[in-house]
């Protein structure tokens, strides 16, 4: 079957690389030509585990193409993907559709074959409604649907992630279009993977359903550590007992410095202005947007502490290992490190930093913040090391060199990646997020 994916940005670019592999023949779609030609060339504009792999032998055994031309690539697809970009409009937070709209109006000017175009960018509810009123004005007289297929993909995990799916949601009521889209996912569907046939509008609804859960799920937990912290308890041992509940599960219950990335703070945002437009307020999320904003600062403050209060830390040097949303990826949008940096520098901290992946697009979101070319280079002369992401590399610290070159042997964990008990036997003064 001929796939088109138009946009081969993060979602567009391991769907297409993930379907080629299951033999499908796919071309990859974007405006922008230097992407088309570095990828034609095997060099990934994004940093995920595998990509690069999969998409030189797909690309090799002719399965996968790139091209800027719209009308070429689209040819002959029984199923065109949208997967361009909605980032949070600037002034409101709602979900920036401009893109999407602007593919359905290109993809109906091209289309003449019958095809199944399916959005798998993260839109609000009734979206696809308007992508098909766009279709049918462009395109009169071609056969077409409009479903709704959202991503469930992790960052750093994505190509398991899609490979091995939870679940997969197709949202529409059209048989023929559910024929199409069992096709584009056969060996998944094979491979037993539970699909889920839906109406287009509750599929839209699923995926910020989804990710507004996670992110209750998280900043409950965060809200747990707090308290924890005050009554002496452990946010882990909270984490595992109540995890251990089937109803509750485990995963997504890991207290740290607040979520960050690229759909959870949209994501959670378009849901609150989708409510609001709808007068069905979710005070839940509204909630968890506002604490987990407040929370990333609030890990500045635990930093300053741990230096002993504001006086004592003004002049001090901090180092920041991590800076990125989470590990495994070169993503910093609205990572906590940001608001964390900004804390420290308002409090006259100087700050150097060093991520394994990060550091190239963290640099012009923290000015102030001295980039090192290495873990002990950014902790050399500090009197604090501070974890913000829990990177591998970072997982097994060697503890006597950085007593040598650190000022003070003082380190606070915000990814509760080490035992208390055994950085303390080591000399350190250490603090983390949920642990006393
Ligand atoms: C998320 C969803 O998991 C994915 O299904 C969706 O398609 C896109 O958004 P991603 O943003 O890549 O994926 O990262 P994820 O692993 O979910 O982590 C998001 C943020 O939550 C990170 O900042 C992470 O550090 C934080 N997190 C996650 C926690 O603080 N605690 C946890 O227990 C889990």
């Amino acid at each position: 079957m001929k796939i088109a994916m138009v946009g081969s940005g993060y979602v567009g670019l391991v769907s297409g690389a993930c379907f080629a592999d299951f033999g499908h023949d796919v071309v990859c779609i974007d405006k922008d030509p230097a992407k088309i030609d570095s990828l034609k060339a095997g060099i990934m504009p994004i940093f995920e585990p595998g990509l690069a792999e999969l998409v030189t032998s797909n690309a090799k055994s002719g399965r996968l193409s790139f091209t800027t031309d719209l009308t070429e690539g689209i040819a002959g697809a029984a199923a065109i993907f949208i997967a361009v970009g909605t980032p949070s409009r600037r002034g409101d937070g709602h979900a920036d559709l401009s893109y999407v709209y602007a593919v359905a109006e290109e993809v109906g000017q091209a289309l003449n074959n019958d095809a199944v175009v399916v959005t798998k960018s993260t839109v609000p509810v009734g979206t696809g409604d308007e992508v098909e009123r766009i279709l049918t004005e462009a395109a009169p007289g071609v056969k077409f649907a409009v479903a709704s297929n959202p991503e469930f993909l992790r960052e750093g995990a994505a190509i398991a992630d899609f490979k091995h799916p939870d679940r997969i949601v197709i949202g529409t009521e059209d048989e023929w279009a559910r024929g199409v889209m069992r096709e584009v996912y056969r060996p998944l569907f094979l491979n037993k993977s539970p699909i889920l046939f839906t109406s287009r509008r509750t599929s839209e609804l699923i995926k910020y359903a989804a990710n507004a859960f996670l992110a209750v799920k998280i900043t409950f937990i965060n809200e747990m550590a707090d308290l924890c912290e005050k009554v002496g308890a452990d946010v882990q041992d909270v984490s595992r007992g109540i995890g251990m509940d089937g109803r509750i599960g485990s995963k997504f219950l890991h207290a740290g410095p607040g979520y960050g990335g690229s759909c959870f703070p949209k994501d959670t945002l378009a849901l609150l202005k989708t409510a609001e437009d709808y007068e069905a307020p979710t005070r839940i999320v509204e909630a968890v947007v506002a604490v987990n904003d407040s929370r990333k600062r609030a890990m500045g403050r635990k930093v300053i502490e741990a230096l002993g209060g504001t006086d004592a830390a003004r002049g001090k040097k901090v180092a920041m290992l991590g800076l990125t949303f989470k590990p495994n990826t070169d993503d910093m949008r609205d990572s906590p490190s940001i608001a964390i940096a900004l804390a420290l520098a308002d409090a006259g901290i100087s700050v150097s930093a060093y991520d394994p992946e990060g550091m190239e697009l963290a640099a012009p979101l923290m000015p102030e913040v001295k980039m090192a070319a290495n873990t002990y280079a950014a902790i050399d002369g500090a009197d604090a090391v501070v974890i913000v992401t829990e990177w591998d590399a970072f997982r097994a610290l060697d503890f006597d060199r950085i007593k040598r070159i650190a000022k003070a042997p003082v380190l606070v964990d915000l990814r509760n990646v080490y035992d208390p008990a055994e950085v303390r036997a080591k000399g350190f003064a250490y603090s983390s997020v949920g642990r006393v």
